[in-house]
């Protein structure tokens, strides 16, 4: 059980937690990001952080500071330790981050159809910002996303 998250928990991620990570994106979406494209944001400095308890990982960010905007490209909680917190936290944890780091803004997209995920961004204040026709593949073709946005004070 996930009693919120401790910061000692958090760590940044490295090229060998990359078959874990795989491990959990693929049984999290239905077009995951491949492993290149973890090594890739590894590789180019953005800002891939886990949250590891009991050496295992159970969630992960990636995202890319540009300029004074931070950009929330990958949020994900293992599948078994979904709906106590995490993902809230990790959010939590990465909008406390760009704080720090003088970022004026979060943005982040998001499938019209991933309810949880859109009510987790509504619950910490994101706004809708705009509306990505065909944004992300689909079974049946493509999917809108949706344009979510934070300010940061
Ligand atoms: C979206 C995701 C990160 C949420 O993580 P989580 O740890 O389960 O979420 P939390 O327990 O922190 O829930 C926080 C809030 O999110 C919303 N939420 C979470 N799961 C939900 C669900 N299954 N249905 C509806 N709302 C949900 C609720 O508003 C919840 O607040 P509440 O508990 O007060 O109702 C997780 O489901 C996930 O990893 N999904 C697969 C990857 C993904 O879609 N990532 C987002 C890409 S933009």
């Amino acid at each position: 059980m996930t009693q919120g998250i401790h910061p000692a928990g958090i760590r940044l991620m490295r090229e060998i937690d990359l078959d874990e990570v795989m491990e959990i994106e693929i049984a999290s979406y239905e077009f995951p990001w491949t492993e290149g494209i973890f090594r890739d944001c590894l590789h180019n400095q953005y800002h891939s952080t886990l949250f590891v308890q009991q050496k295992k990982i159970l969630a992960y960010t990636v995202a890319q500071y540009v300029v004074d905007e931070c950009h929330l490209l990958n949020l994900c909680v293992r599948q078994t330790e979904r709906g106590q917190g995490l993902g809230e936290k990790m959010v939590q944890y990465l909008m406390n981050q760009a704080r720090q780091k003088d970022m004026g803004s979060i943005f982040l997209e998001v499938r019209v159809s991933n309810t949880a995920a859109i009510n987790l961004y509504d619950k910490l204040g994101f706004n809708e910002i705009g509306l990505r026709r065909g944004y992300y593949p689909d079974k049946n073709g493509r999917e809108d996303a949706l344009v979510l946005a934070h300010e940061i004070f």
